[in-house]
This record gives C-alpha cells, structure tokens and sequence, in this order.
C-alpha cells in the first residue's frame, strides 16, 4: 500500500488537506547531482541504464518532499524503438540525421515487442519501484503521437516544427499513416509501463499548441484520445497539452483522468472551459522559478487559492528550466506542502 496517496487521491477528485505537487522535467537539468552524472555517461545511455535511470528518477525525490516522482526517460525512446536514430546532441537537443521524408521511411518503420526494444525502460521501473519503497507513487510518460511526428519530420527541435506541419498538410494520408502507428505502439509501450506497475501515465503533447484548433483535432487530440481509450480501464491517464487550452472542453469530455495546464491560460478560465470536474495539473511559469524564493512561495500559494485544493495537482506550466535555482524550486515545493485552507 503507498505510504503517500495524495496524487492518487487528487486523480480521483477525493478532498484533501492540501493539493499534492511534484514538477515536470524535475528529475533533470537543474540539479547538480544530475548535472555530475552527464559528465560520465551520454543522455541515451542514461535512459538505457536502468541502475541509472532509478538513481536519477530518485534524485528529486530524495531533495524534496515531492508527492509523485516521474521515471527518467524520453518521449523519443518510443521512436527509437521504432527504427528511428535519435541522438541527444550537446546544445542542440534531439537530433535525427535521416528524418521521414516518404512513404516507404513511413513503411520500413518497425514494431518489435516492448519487451525486447524497451525492455531497459521495465527494468528501470521494477528498480525504481522497490528504491521507492511505496513512499509515493511512479508516474509513467509518453510523448503524443503528434509530437513525436513533430521531431520525426522535423530531425530537431524547432519553435514552429513548419516543416511537420507542412508535411500533415501536403500528405495528410501519410501523417495519418505515421501517427497510427506511433499511437499503437505506444499503447503497447504504455501497456507494458502499467503492467510493471506505475501508477499513472501522462502522455506530454508539447506541441499540440502550435495548431489550429481544427488541425488539433485532426491531427493531435484524435491519436490521443485512441490512448486514453486504450488504457483508461488499466491506468490513470493525464494529458499535458502545451498551448492547448482552447481543447480543455474537448479533452473534458474524454476518460482522461486529469488535464494538464499552461500558464496561458488562468486558473478560473481553465476550470472554466474544462467544465469545473476534472482535476487540473498545473500552471505555474517556469521562468517564474527565477524571481525570489518569496515571490515564488507567495504566487505559488496564490495559484492554489485560484485553482482551489479539490480535483487540484501543482506542478509548472512546462518543464522545469535548467538555470532554475535549487533554493527556488524547493520554494514552490514549500509553499504548497505548507498550504493550509
Ligand atoms: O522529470 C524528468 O526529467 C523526467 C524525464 C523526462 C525527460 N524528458 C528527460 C530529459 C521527460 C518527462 C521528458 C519529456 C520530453 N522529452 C518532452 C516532453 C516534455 C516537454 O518538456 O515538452 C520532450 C519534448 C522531450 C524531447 C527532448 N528531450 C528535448 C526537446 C530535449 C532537449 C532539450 C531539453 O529540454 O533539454 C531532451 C533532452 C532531455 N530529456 C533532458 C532530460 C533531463 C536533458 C538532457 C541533458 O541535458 O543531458
């Protein structure tokens, strides 16, 4: 039995004292530990290292009284599975030298069994799980079929991912091709997560954000909601939409257990368009991570205050910055762990 339920408490909109709160990209960057072992071992290998891979989902968990910890991972692990060779290349992120560019790239992409491709992923869990001790819950993740289209196309990181978009536009039938693919896969790859017992999954459609909200549909939130269906009887399901709030009445509607949230958007409109029931997770600015330490308790207890403590998780808008402060992020953490109503 978990020692700590609030997460899971918060998912299933049961009242609590105080909301829980655990932060996006937290088992990374901006923590020396972290920084200390990426000196040693290249990013994939990280992933690839179950032992590793344990010890830094951990890293967060052991600074701060966290209320979830997430598995250190990648959302390109699933593509990598599928033939595609991603690498992390020093300042410039994600990077794929041949990108998909045709049909047949499309065809030739394969689906071996998650336990021979993804396998390191499993072990990490199983590691990670007993290191917890059931203290508080593992998160699981994936990456949307449309982001992950979103680097498959584009080879890299980009602020508009044009050449993705242009590529859904000039070929629909072959996006449509690609994202079902990857949206099987990772259902069997989420399948497998929940099996080896996480307790939740989020699916992180980081830019979801960048179409329109006809375009959304057709190429985001469809592929989506096929996982959500797919694993709502096995798991809890919680979808991160980067820029998505004009779809929060939509995805209101599906068996997602609980929505992400950007700063983008306020708390009160949020409730508001995801009409007023399922938990929200969520907003605060990342870069607000970067003013003061009293800044950051007072704002984060005023997002509380907004959002209001039921059917409420706190966490950032987006991933946590790597110049972030440790001193600061234990700021946030403070100030929703000390939240009293
Ligand atoms: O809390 C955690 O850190 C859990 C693990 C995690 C990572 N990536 C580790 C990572 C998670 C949940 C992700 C998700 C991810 N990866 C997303 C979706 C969330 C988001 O932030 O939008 C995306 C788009 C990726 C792809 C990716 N991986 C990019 C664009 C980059 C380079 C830019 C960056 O943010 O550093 C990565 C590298 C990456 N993934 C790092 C970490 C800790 C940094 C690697 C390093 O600096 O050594």
């Amino acid at each position: 039995m978990l020692k700590n339920r609030l997460y899971l408490d918060a998912l299933e909109g049961k009242e609590v004292q105080r909301p829980p709160v655990w932060m996006m990209r937290q088992a990374g960057r901006f923590l020396p530990e972290f920084r200390a072992l990426r000196d040693q071992y290249d990013f994939f290998t990280r992933c690839q290292t179950p032992e590793l891979a344990a010890e830094i989902t951990l890293m967060p968990v052991k600074r701060f009284p966290i209320d979830a910890a997430i598995l250190f991972s990648d959302i390109l692990v699933v593509p990598q599975a599928m033939g595609m060779n991603f690498q992390m290349k020093e300042s410039v992120g994600p990077y794929l030298e041949d990108p998909i560019t045709c049909l047949e790239d499309i065809e030739s992409l394969v689906n071996p069994p998650i336990q021979d491709s993804l396998g390191y992923v499993l072990d990490a869990i199983d590691i990670t799980l007993e290191q917890l001790n059931n203290e508080i819950p593992l998160i699981g993740f994936a990456g949307s079929p449309w982001t992950i289209l979103c680097y498959a196309i584009e080879g890299k990181g980009s602020k508009t991912f044009d050449k993705a978009k242009s590529f859904c536009f000039q070929k629909p039938e072959w996006a449509h091709k690609l994202l079902q693919k990857i949206t099987d896969y990772t259902i069997l790859y989420l399948e497998k997560k929940i099996e080896h017992g996480v307790h939740a999954v989020q699916i992180f459609d980081s830019w979801g954000g960048l179409l329109s909200p006809k375009d959304y549909n057709e190429f985001s939130w469809k592929y989506i909601n096929q996982i959500v269906d797919a694993l709502e009887q096995k798991s809890k399901v919680i979808v991160f939409g980067k820029g998505c709030w004009f779809a929060l009445e939509t995805m209101s509607q599906s068996k997602a257990c609980a929505l992400g949230v950007d700063w983008t958007i306020s708390p009160q409109k949020a409730r508001e368009f995801s009409g007023g029931e399922i938990t929200l997770q969520g907003n605060f600015d990342p870069a607000k991570l970067l003013s003061s330490p009293v800044k950051i308790y007072n704002e984060a207890q005023q997002m509380v205050r907004d959002f209001g403590t039921k059917s409420y998780i706190a966490n950032l808008g987006h991933g946590i910055l790597p110049n972030v402060p440790v001193e600061n992020a234990e700021a946030f953490i403070k100030a929703i762990v000390e939240f009293q109503k």
